[in-house]
Protein backbone atom coordinates (compact mmCIF):
# COMPACT_ATOMS: atom_id res chain seq x y z
CA UNK A 1 0.00 0.00 0.00
CA UNK A 2 1.31 3.62 -0.92
CA UNK A 3 1.89 5.58 2.15
CA UNK A 4 -0.41 8.49 3.28
CA UNK A 5 0.49 11.61 1.22
CA UNK A 6 2.12 14.50 3.10
CA UNK A 7 0.09 17.51 2.64
CA UNK A 8 1.15 19.82 5.91
CA UNK A 9 4.26 21.54 7.27
CA UNK A 10 4.83 22.31 10.94
CA UNK A 11 7.21 25.51 11.51
CA UNK A 12 8.04 26.56 14.76
CA UNK A 13 9.22 30.10 15.56
CA UNK A 14 8.42 30.21 18.76
CA UNK A 15 11.79 30.12 20.68
CA UNK A 16 13.33 32.94 21.95
CA UNK A 17 16.27 33.69 19.50
CA UNK A 18 18.94 34.46 22.35
CA UNK A 19 22.29 33.71 20.59
CA UNK A 20 21.13 36.32 18.57
CA UNK A 21 20.44 39.14 20.63
CA UNK A 22 20.16 42.29 20.62
CA UNK A 23 19.46 42.01 17.19
CA UNK A 24 15.99 39.76 17.76
CA UNK A 25 14.77 41.83 20.83
CA UNK A 26 12.29 43.69 18.88
CA UNK A 27 12.81 41.77 15.48
CA UNK A 28 11.55 37.74 15.38
CA UNK A 29 15.23 36.35 14.50
CA UNK A 30 13.38 34.89 11.25
CA UNK A 31 12.36 38.15 9.81
CA UNK A 32 16.48 39.03 9.58
CA UNK A 33 16.94 39.62 5.66
CA UNK A 34 19.08 37.01 3.93
CA UNK A 35 19.68 39.26 0.92
CA UNK A 36 16.46 40.59 -0.12
CA UNK A 37 14.04 38.40 1.68
CA UNK A 38 13.82 36.96 5.32
CA UNK A 39 14.99 33.94 6.50
CA UNK A 40 11.53 32.41 6.71
CA UNK A 41 10.57 33.37 3.43
CA UNK A 42 12.97 31.46 2.07
CA UNK A 43 11.61 28.45 3.94
CA UNK A 44 8.22 28.82 3.18
CA UNK A 45 9.44 29.27 -0.72
CA UNK A 46 10.93 25.52 -0.01
CA UNK A 47 7.57 24.14 1.66
CA UNK A 48 5.96 25.50 -1.74
CA UNK A 49 7.94 23.86 -3.64
CA UNK A 50 8.11 20.84 -2.37
CA UNK A 51 4.27 20.41 -3.10
CA UNK A 52 2.94 20.93 0.28
CA UNK A 53 -0.53 22.25 0.50
CA UNK A 54 -0.87 23.92 4.06
CA UNK A 55 1.62 25.51 6.53
CA UNK A 56 1.56 25.55 10.52
CA UNK A 57 3.57 28.23 12.25
CA UNK A 58 3.74 27.90 15.50
CA UNK A 59 4.07 31.43 17.02
CA UNK A 60 4.48 32.97 20.01
CA UNK A 61 3.96 36.85 21.20
CA UNK A 62 6.31 39.26 19.50
CA UNK A 63 6.15 37.68 16.13
CA UNK A 64 3.53 39.05 14.59
CA UNK A 65 5.88 40.15 12.09
CA UNK A 66 6.06 37.05 10.60
CA UNK A 67 2.46 36.22 10.23
CA UNK A 68 2.22 39.88 8.76
CA UNK A 69 5.01 39.06 6.48
CA UNK A 70 2.91 36.66 4.42
CA UNK A 71 -0.63 38.04 4.56
CA UNK A 72 -2.20 40.20 2.46
CA UNK A 73 -2.05 44.27 2.36
CA UNK A 74 -4.71 46.19 1.40
CA UNK A 75 -2.73 49.90 1.94
CA UNK A 76 0.63 48.90 0.11
CA UNK A 77 -1.32 46.83 -2.64
CA UNK A 78 -3.34 50.39 -3.58
CA UNK A 79 -0.12 52.25 -2.93
CA UNK A 80 1.56 50.36 -5.33
CA UNK A 81 -0.77 49.98 -8.10
CA UNK A 82 -1.54 53.58 -7.92
CA UNK A 83 2.09 54.55 -8.40
CA UNK A 84 2.17 51.84 -10.99
CA UNK A 85 5.11 50.15 -9.74
CA UNK A 86 4.13 46.68 -11.37
CA UNK A 87 7.17 44.71 -11.17
CA UNK A 88 7.44 45.48 -6.51
CA UNK A 89 2.96 44.71 -6.85
CA UNK A 90 3.91 41.47 -8.21
CA UNK A 91 6.25 40.53 -5.73
CA UNK A 92 4.16 41.11 -2.83
CA UNK A 93 1.10 39.90 -4.01
CA UNK A 94 3.09 36.73 -4.74
CA UNK A 95 4.10 36.55 -0.94
CA UNK A 96 0.38 36.11 -0.15
CA UNK A 97 -0.54 33.88 -2.12
CA UNK A 98 2.45 31.43 -1.74
CA UNK A 99 0.30 28.92 0.42
CA UNK A 100 -2.43 28.69 3.11
CA UNK A 101 -1.21 29.22 6.43
CA UNK A 102 -2.39 28.46 9.83
CA UNK A 103 -0.81 29.92 13.21
CA UNK A 104 -0.89 28.07 16.69
CA UNK A 105 0.35 29.64 19.58
CA UNK A 106 3.28 27.91 22.02
CA UNK A 107 2.18 30.12 25.38
CA UNK A 108 5.46 29.18 26.73
CA UNK A 109 8.83 28.57 25.41
CA UNK A 110 8.55 24.85 26.91
CA UNK A 111 10.96 23.66 23.96
CA UNK A 112 11.04 22.33 20.18
CA UNK A 113 9.13 18.97 21.69
CA UNK A 114 6.90 20.86 23.25
CA UNK A 115 6.08 23.37 19.87
CA UNK A 116 5.27 20.04 17.70
CA UNK A 117 3.07 19.24 20.54
CA UNK A 118 1.02 22.25 20.04
CA UNK A 119 0.14 21.50 16.18
CA UNK A 120 -1.64 18.19 17.06
CA UNK A 121 -4.84 18.95 16.33
CA UNK A 122 -4.35 20.75 13.81
CA UNK A 123 -2.36 18.50 11.86
CA UNK A 124 -4.36 15.88 12.82
CA UNK A 125 -4.00 11.67 12.11
CA UNK A 126 -1.33 12.33 8.85
CA UNK A 127 2.60 12.21 8.38
CA UNK A 128 3.63 15.57 8.45
CA UNK A 129 6.70 17.36 7.47
CA UNK A 130 9.23 19.93 10.32
CA UNK A 131 10.98 22.96 9.25
CA UNK A 132 12.57 24.95 11.82
CA UNK A 133 12.43 28.64 10.95
CA UNK A 134 15.94 29.12 11.34
CA UNK A 135 17.76 26.48 8.96
CA UNK A 136 18.31 27.24 5.36
CA UNK A 137 19.20 24.78 3.17
CA UNK A 138 20.33 25.86 -0.19
CA UNK A 139 20.51 22.95 -2.94
CA UNK A 140 18.94 22.11 -6.52
CA UNK A 141 16.29 20.20 -5.53
CA UNK A 142 14.37 21.31 -2.13
CA UNK A 143 15.08 19.49 0.69
CA UNK A 144 11.86 18.87 1.61
CA UNK A 145 10.95 17.43 -1.82
CA UNK A 146 14.32 15.16 -1.48
CA UNK A 147 12.72 13.47 1.79
CA UNK A 148 9.58 13.22 0.29
CA UNK A 149 10.61 11.45 -2.65
CA UNK A 150 12.17 8.97 -0.38
CA UNK A 151 9.37 8.46 2.03
CA UNK A 152 7.82 7.32 -1.05
CA UNK A 153 9.61 4.62 -1.03
CA UNK A 154 10.04 3.97 2.83
CA UNK A 155 6.74 4.91 4.17
CA UNK A 156 8.58 6.25 7.41
CA UNK A 157 9.80 9.07 9.28
CA UNK A 158 13.05 10.51 8.33
CA UNK A 159 15.13 13.05 9.92
CA UNK A 160 17.66 14.76 7.18
CA UNK A 161 21.44 14.33 8.68
CA UNK A 162 24.74 15.93 7.57
CA UNK A 163 28.12 15.04 8.26
CA UNK A 164 29.87 17.18 10.58
CA UNK A 165 33.29 17.09 12.27
CA UNK A 166 33.64 14.49 14.85
CA UNK A 167 34.89 17.44 17.54
CA UNK A 168 31.63 18.99 16.97
CA UNK A 169 29.51 16.40 17.29
CA UNK A 170 28.75 17.68 21.00
CA UNK A 171 26.87 20.34 19.67
CA UNK A 172 24.04 18.36 17.70
CA UNK A 173 21.41 15.58 18.03
CA UNK A 174 23.78 12.71 16.48
CA UNK A 175 22.10 9.57 14.44
CA UNK A 176 23.37 6.29 14.33
CA UNK A 177 22.32 3.38 12.24
CA UNK A 178 22.79 0.44 9.76
CA UNK A 179 23.46 2.30 6.18
CA UNK A 180 20.61 0.55 3.91
CA UNK A 181 21.81 2.53 1.06
CA UNK A 182 23.86 5.38 -0.67
CA UNK A 183 22.88 8.23 1.93
CA UNK A 184 20.19 6.67 4.16
CA UNK A 185 20.44 4.89 7.31
CA UNK A 186 17.93 3.15 9.26
CA UNK A 187 18.04 4.86 12.75
CA UNK A 188 19.00 2.68 15.63
CA UNK A 189 19.81 5.25 18.17
CA UNK A 190 19.38 8.98 18.32
CA UNK A 191 21.23 11.10 21.08
CA UNK A 192 21.63 14.98 22.09
CA UNK A 193 24.54 16.52 22.29
CA UNK A 194 26.56 13.41 23.05
CA UNK A 195 29.62 13.84 25.23
CA UNK A 196 33.11 13.66 23.48
CA UNK A 197 34.21 9.87 22.92
CA UNK A 198 30.83 8.77 23.43
CA UNK A 199 29.30 8.05 19.55
CA UNK A 200 31.62 6.71 16.71
CA UNK A 201 28.64 8.85 13.79
CA UNK A 202 29.41 11.84 12.96
CA UNK A 203 25.97 12.30 11.29
CA UNK A 204 24.22 15.05 12.86
CA UNK A 205 19.76 16.00 12.72
CA UNK A 206 19.48 19.38 11.02
CA UNK A 207 16.27 20.80 10.97
CA UNK A 208 14.18 19.03 8.55
CA UNK A 209 11.77 16.28 9.65
CA UNK A 210 9.08 14.22 7.77
CA UNK A 211 7.08 12.35 10.96
CA UNK A 212 3.92 10.08 11.63
CA UNK A 213 1.03 11.59 13.84
CA UNK A 214 2.15 9.15 16.74
CA UNK A 215 4.73 11.40 17.66
CA UNK A 216 2.26 13.84 19.44
CA UNK A 217 1.46 10.57 21.62
CA UNK A 218 5.21 10.46 22.28
CA UNK A 219 5.71 14.18 22.99
CA UNK A 220 2.75 13.84 25.18
CA UNK A 221 4.72 11.18 27.46
CA UNK A 222 8.37 12.99 27.47
CA UNK A 223 9.60 14.63 30.28
CA UNK A 224 10.81 17.71 30.00
CA UNK A 225 14.94 17.27 29.79
CA UNK A 226 17.73 19.22 28.79
CA UNK A 227 17.20 22.74 30.24
CA UNK A 228 13.65 22.01 31.55
CA UNK A 229 12.56 21.90 27.80
CA UNK A 230 10.02 19.06 26.10
CA UNK A 231 13.24 17.25 24.00
CA UNK A 232 12.16 16.34 19.96
CA UNK A 233 15.42 13.80 20.38
CA UNK A 234 13.73 11.87 23.13
CA UNK A 235 10.38 11.25 21.17
CA UNK A 236 12.10 10.86 17.97
CA UNK A 237 14.11 8.05 19.30
CA UNK A 238 10.51 6.28 21.01
CA UNK A 239 8.86 6.92 17.09
CA UNK A 240 12.36 5.41 15.88
CA UNK A 241 11.91 2.41 18.38
CA UNK A 242 8.04 1.75 17.98
CA UNK A 243 7.88 2.26 13.81
CA UNK A 244 11.29 2.59 12.31
CA UNK A 245 13.11 6.09 11.37
CA UNK A 246 15.56 6.66 8.30
CA UNK A 247 17.89 9.16 8.75
CA UNK A 248 18.59 10.63 4.85
CA UNK A 249 22.43 12.74 3.79
CA UNK A 250 20.22 15.27 1.69
CA UNK A 251 22.00 17.16 -1.29
CA UNK A 252 22.56 20.02 -0.49
CA UNK A 253 24.01 22.88 2.11
CA UNK A 254 22.96 23.56 5.37
CA UNK A 255 22.77 27.19 7.21
CA UNK A 256 22.11 27.39 10.60
CA UNK A 257 20.85 31.21 10.24
CA UNK A 258 19.82 31.11 13.87
CA UNK A 259 23.33 31.78 15.04
CA UNK A 260 25.24 34.67 13.77
CA UNK A 261 28.14 33.25 12.16
CA UNK A 262 25.67 30.70 10.57
CA UNK A 263 23.49 33.61 9.49
CA UNK A 264 26.55 35.26 8.19
CA UNK A 265 27.63 32.33 5.53
CA UNK A 266 24.24 31.74 4.71
CA UNK A 267 23.99 35.90 3.28
CA UNK A 268 27.37 35.44 1.48
CA UNK A 269 25.94 31.67 0.37
CA UNK A 270 22.44 33.53 -1.15
CA UNK A 271 24.46 36.92 -2.57
CA UNK A 272 26.79 34.65 -4.71
CA UNK A 273 23.18 33.17 -6.29
CA UNK A 274 21.85 36.05 -6.33
CA UNK A 275 21.17 36.32 -10.57
CA UNK A 276 21.65 40.76 -10.21
CA UNK A 277 24.03 40.82 -7.51
CA UNK A 278 26.10 37.78 -8.13
CA UNK A 279 28.86 39.71 -10.05
CA UNK A 280 29.21 42.46 -8.52
CA UNK A 281 29.58 40.55 -5.15
CA UNK A 282 31.70 38.11 -6.09
CA UNK A 283 34.27 40.66 -7.11
CA UNK A 284 33.57 42.74 -3.86
CA UNK A 285 34.24 39.18 -2.03
CA UNK A 286 37.40 38.66 -3.99
CA UNK A 287 38.39 42.11 -3.29
CA UNK A 288 38.34 41.95 0.69
CA UNK A 289 39.82 38.87 0.50
CA UNK A 290 42.65 40.18 -0.82
CA UNK A 291 42.91 43.01 2.34
CA UNK A 292 42.30 40.87 5.25
P1 LIG B 1 16.52 27.00 18.58
O1 LIG B 1 17.10 26.56 19.85
O2 LIG B 1 17.40 27.10 17.37
O3 LIG B 1 15.82 28.40 18.71
O4 LIG B 1 15.26 26.14 18.26
P2 LIG B 1 15.69 29.41 19.87
O5 LIG B 1 15.29 28.74 21.13
O6 LIG B 1 14.84 30.51 19.35
O7 LIG B 1 17.18 29.96 19.86
P3 LIG B 1 18.22 30.32 21.00
O8 LIG B 1 18.85 29.00 21.32
O9 LIG B 1 17.43 30.97 22.12
O10 LIG B 1 19.13 31.28 20.32
C1 LIG B 1 15.01 25.57 17.00
C2 LIG B 1 13.66 25.99 16.46
O11 LIG B 1 12.61 25.66 17.36
C3 LIG B 1 11.81 26.79 17.67
C4 LIG B 1 12.69 27.99 17.34
O12 LIG B 1 11.89 29.10 16.99
C5 LIG B 1 13.55 27.48 16.20
O13 LIG B 1 12.91 27.64 14.94
N1 LIG B 1 11.40 26.71 19.08
C6 LIG B 1 12.31 26.47 20.04
C7 LIG B 1 10.06 26.90 19.38
O14 LIG B 1 9.21 27.12 18.48
N2 LIG B 1 9.69 26.84 20.69
C8 LIG B 1 10.57 26.59 21.69
O15 LIG B 1 10.16 26.53 22.86
C9 LIG B 1 11.92 26.41 21.36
Amino acid sequence: MAPSKVRKAVIPVAGMGTRFLPASKAIPKEMLTVVDRPTIQYIVEEVVASGIEEIILVTSAGKQAIENHFDYDFELDTILSRKNKKKLLEEVRHISELIDIVAVRQKKPLGLGHAIWTTRNVVGNEPFLVLLGDDLVLSTTPCCRQMLDLYEDVGEAIVAVQRVPMEETHQYGIVEGEQVRDGVLRVERMVEKPAPGTTDSDMAIIGRYLLMPEIFGLLEHTTPGHGGEIQLTDALQALAKKRGMYAYEFQGTRFDAGDKLGYLKAVVAYALRHPELKDAFRAYIKEVAEVV
